[in-house]
């Protein structure tokens, strides 16, 4: 599989659960925008068989290079970033979510999750684009996750999937900021992220990113009963370049934490 076609898988899953994205990228494409992908985020378990470094090789065999670790204390996540072979390809952001340290009954029931994966499945790099790969979780389970760990309640109703696209600002030539881009979002009638401020980071790390509230569809749950959910969301970045001359390759952990609340059942609006 090429790069490109990797990416035009990912995009068919993420536009088909992400009603908004393609709408925004056509509106600024009507203005004659080219959209460059900054980056593109998955979000997984810390667990066998669909660990970060289980779903790492197909990164690795269409020329993705690891670059840097990055930690989240508070949302208890571990996370890489990844280079592309080309400066205007995506770079890549997987995290995993450190199942130890959940609660007995939320660690129980992530641990329910990953024992039903086809360690088969994880060999082929559609797993990325795959979505549940276990049962549907009860809803009562589903909220109990949503009070402990958002990230836990996404990737239980949601899956393996990309988790965002990200529109790369700097390659926009009529929106010079982050926030001038919120404001066409805000237009089309989409929410944005405020926790920690709507534009997170500061041309002072190198990294200035933004995001909408992700949509919300109707996802099955194990009672039969299909109930909104959220989904996934659109990003913005604007990249610096560092002393070196160079656009900054990696991610600010500090912003990276307040763009995951984007998928929150509660927050992210405040
Ligand atoms: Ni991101």
């Amino acid at each position: 599989m090429t790069l490109d076609q990797f990416f035009d898988h990912l995009w068919a899953d993420y536009a088909a659960m992400t009603p908004q994205a393609p709408k925004i990228k056509a509106a600024f494409e009507a203005q004659g925008e080219r959209i460059v992908n900054d980056h593109v985020a998955f979000r997984t378990l810390a667990l066998e068989p669909i660990g970060l470094k289980a779903l790492e090789p197909h990164l690795l065999a269409i020329g993705y290079t690891p670059y840097e670790p990055y930690k989240f204390e508070d949302k208890k996540l571990d996370a890489w970033g990844y280079l592309p072979p080309k400066e205007d390809q995506p770079r890549v952001f997987v995290s995993e979510l450190r199942i130890d340290e959940l609660s007995p009954r939320a660690a129980a029931i992530m641990r329910g999750l990953a024992a039903q994966v086809d360690a088969n499945k994880v060999k082929s790099p559609d797993v990325l684009w795959a979505g549940r790969l276990w049962e549907a979780v009860s809803y009562d389970d589903y909220q109990y996750l949503v009070e402990e760990s958002e990230y836990a309640a996404w990737v239980a109703s949601i899956g393996i999937r990309p988790n965002h696209f990200t529109i790369a600002v700097n390659y926009l030539k009529q929106y010079r900021s982050v926030e001038d881009v919120l404001k066409v979002v805000e237009g089309l009638g989409y929410g944005v992220n405020s926790s920690g401020g709507r534009v997170k980071g500061s041309p002072d790390v190198l990294l200035e990113q933004g995001s909408s509230l992700a949509d919300r569809m109707k996802v099955p749950f194990a009672d039969g009963v299909e109930r909104e959910a959220p989904t996934c969301y659109y990003e913005f970045a604007k990249r610096y370049a560092g002393p070196d001359g160079k656009l900054f390759p990696g991610f600010v952990a500090k912003s990276a934490d307040k763009i995951f609340e984007s998928t929150d059942v509660k927050g992210a609006r405040s």
